[in-house]
């Protein structure tokens, strides 16, 4: 098999739509072998068998995990190892959106705003560490957001969140170097991305085109991102091209950053 990916065995979060399924996509396009996972199990399938119909059977397998549940973790990395022998790369990507401030919010919304963005992260590097050391060189990419960099008045849990990704994969890169593993762990920071997670933003207002329009306007390059862009930028942390990457956070943001 050849590609950019070549050899390399990957898990991938929230794999049944959106941002998780275009990685899942061009994971396998790029010679990897991928177990995509989702809550979702149906979806999954569905997706999945998108993939397989475009590229072949043998490079996808799919398994349920809700990444707020240790016990699924664990039987996930066990599938893992049962499907593909392994693990060298880790894609914490599933997320949800939560929008309003702190007086909007019940203790409930941040609790599971916290567990399916930041408790994830948390669970899946450390049940996945183990397979990981055993397949060095391996790369851990973590979905944060440039909601995780810049504040706004109405994602109080989405910011905390999306922030405390930031940071633990710092951490998490900082912990395997100084061990002397050769795993990697890198942050991408996409902004608005056309997927459904954008579309329930959109929909929950009255007047979805001008929603839109604004989006796009505070983007200095002017249009929303696709979902294959941040796929594009996940490939590249996932490599070997950026062996000597860790502890970074990459913007996808079209700019928005900068201002
Ligand atoms: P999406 O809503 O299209 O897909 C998310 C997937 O995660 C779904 O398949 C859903 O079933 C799954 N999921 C939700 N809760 C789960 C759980 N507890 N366990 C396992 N899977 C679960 O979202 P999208 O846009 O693809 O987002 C992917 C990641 O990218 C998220 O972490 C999101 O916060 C982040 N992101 C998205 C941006 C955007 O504009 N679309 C911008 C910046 C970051």
């Amino acid at each position: 098999m050849s590609g950019r990916l070549a050899g390399k065995r990957a898990l991938v979060t929230g794999a049944a739509q959106g941002i998780g399924a275009a990685i899942s996509r061009a994971f396998v396009r790029e010679g990897a072998q991928v177990l995509m996972t989702d809550i979702d199990s149906d979806a999954v399938n569905k997706a999945a068998a998108e993939i397989r119909a475009e590229v072949g059977e043998g490079a996808v397998f799919t398994a349920r995990l809700d990444v707020t549940d240790e016990q699924q973790w664990i039987a996930a990395i066990g599938v893992a190892r049962g499907k593909l022998g392994g693990l060298s790369i880790l894609v914490n990507n599933a997320g949800i959106v939560l929008v309003g401030g702190v007086e909007e919010l019940s203790l409930a919304d941040w609790q599971r705003g916290m567990s399916v963005n930041c408790d994830s992260v948390f669970l899946g590097c450390k049940h996945a560490m183990p397979l990981l050391r055993e397949s060095q060189p391996a790369s851990i990419v973590n979905l944060s957001s440039i909601a995780g960099l810049i504040a706004a008045h109405n994602f109080a849990n989405y910011n905390a969140s999306k922030a405390a990704v930031w940071l633990l994969s710092k951490s998490i890169a900082l912990d395997c170097a100084r061990k002397g593993f050769d795993i990697r762990c890198n942050s991408v920071h996409p902004t608005f991305i056309r997927t459904p997670i954008l579309n329930d933003l959109i929909l929950s207002s009255k007047d979805e085109e001008s929603v839109m329009a604004k989006l796009k306007r505070q983007v200095p390059l002017g249009r929303l991102g696709e979902a294959s862009e941040v796929a594009d930028a996940v490939i590249y942390l996932a490599s070997d091209e950026s062996r000597f990457v860790t502890a970074s956070e990459l913007k996808i943001d079209g700019g928005i950053s900068a201002m």
